[in-house]
């Protein structure tokens, strides 16, 4: 059980990457996180390095309903969350393939996963949300509005959920939605995306978070963000 009055974070994929990264950072912060990723194994032993814990590791596929009540139920347990991000997120395939190549039942987990999984999850914490007055952040892509060839699937889910996010932002005037863009980084979707290329040259996902940091404990009206923009903002000189 947590401390009362620590702020309650539901972070999905935080097993590695970009959601491990931001979920460290929110947790020596002083967050309670509720936390996900399909390979339960992974995702114990990462939290269990996250300070001031323990942190709830709830092992489980975002696209499952019944997983997505029990991140619900464990972030009421705490408290109630303040901050969702959806974060878990699939390429479909690897190597990407392009929509003449994409078969449908991929296109589909791709939307299950990347669009309607968050959305869901969303409103089931949105009775916590609201009462905290809370931020949901949801993380996309540049493939959300650039047309990369073979990025269609992938791309056009991030696009869906670029709109949801401002059409939930435009219903929940209690709430800060954000849809992010984190720019590349070194991490394994990256690397799966990219087979056999050395990435080495991404950024680390830690150099993303505190661009995701201002939007959490900021006050930016709700929208669509690049962290590269929200960085060089906060450093003065855009
Ligand atoms: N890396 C980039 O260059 C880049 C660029 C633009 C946008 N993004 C976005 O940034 C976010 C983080 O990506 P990343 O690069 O950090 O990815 P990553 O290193 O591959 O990590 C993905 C995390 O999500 C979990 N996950 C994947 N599918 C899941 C599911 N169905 N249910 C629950 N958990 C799931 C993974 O664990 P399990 O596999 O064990 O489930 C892992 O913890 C994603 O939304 C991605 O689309 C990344």
């Amino acid at each position: 059980m947590t401390e009362p009055n620590r702020p309650v974070a539901v972070v999905t994929g935080a097993s590695q990457g970009l959601g491990l990264a931001l979920a460290t950072e929110l947790a020596g912060r002083g967050w309670s996180l509720v936390v996900d990723a399909r390979r339960g194994d992974l995702l114990s032993a990462a939290t269990a390095r996250l300070p001031g814990g323990p942190h709830p590791a709830v092992a489980g596929d975002v696209a499952d309903p019944s997983h997505r009540r029990e991140l619900v139920d464990v972030a009421a347990e705490l408290g109630g969350a303040r901050l969702l991000v959806n974060n878990a997120s699939t390429l479909g395939a690897s190597p990407l393939p392009a929509f003449a190549d994409l078969d449908p039942a991929t296109y589909l987990r791709l939307l299950e996963v990347n669009l309607v999984a968050p959305l869901a999850l969303t409103a089931g914490l949105l009775p916590q949300l609201r009462r905290n007055r809370g931020v949901v952040l949801n993380i996309s892509s540049d493939a959300a509005v650039e047309p990369y060839e073979t990025w269609g699937g992938y791309g056009s889910a991030k696009a869906g959920l670029d709109h949801a996010s401002r059409v939930l932002a435009a219903e929940e005037p209690r709430l800060r939605v954000y849809a992010v863009d984190p720019g590349d980084m070194r991490t394994q979707m990256h690397q799966d995306a990219f087979p056999g290329e050395d990435i080495s040259d991404r950024p680390e996902p830690a150099t993303v978070v505190p661009a995701l940091l201002g939007l959490v404990e900021g006050d930016l009206p709700g929208g669509r963000y690049r962290a590269s923009d929200l960085v060089v903002s906060s450093l003065g000189v855009a």
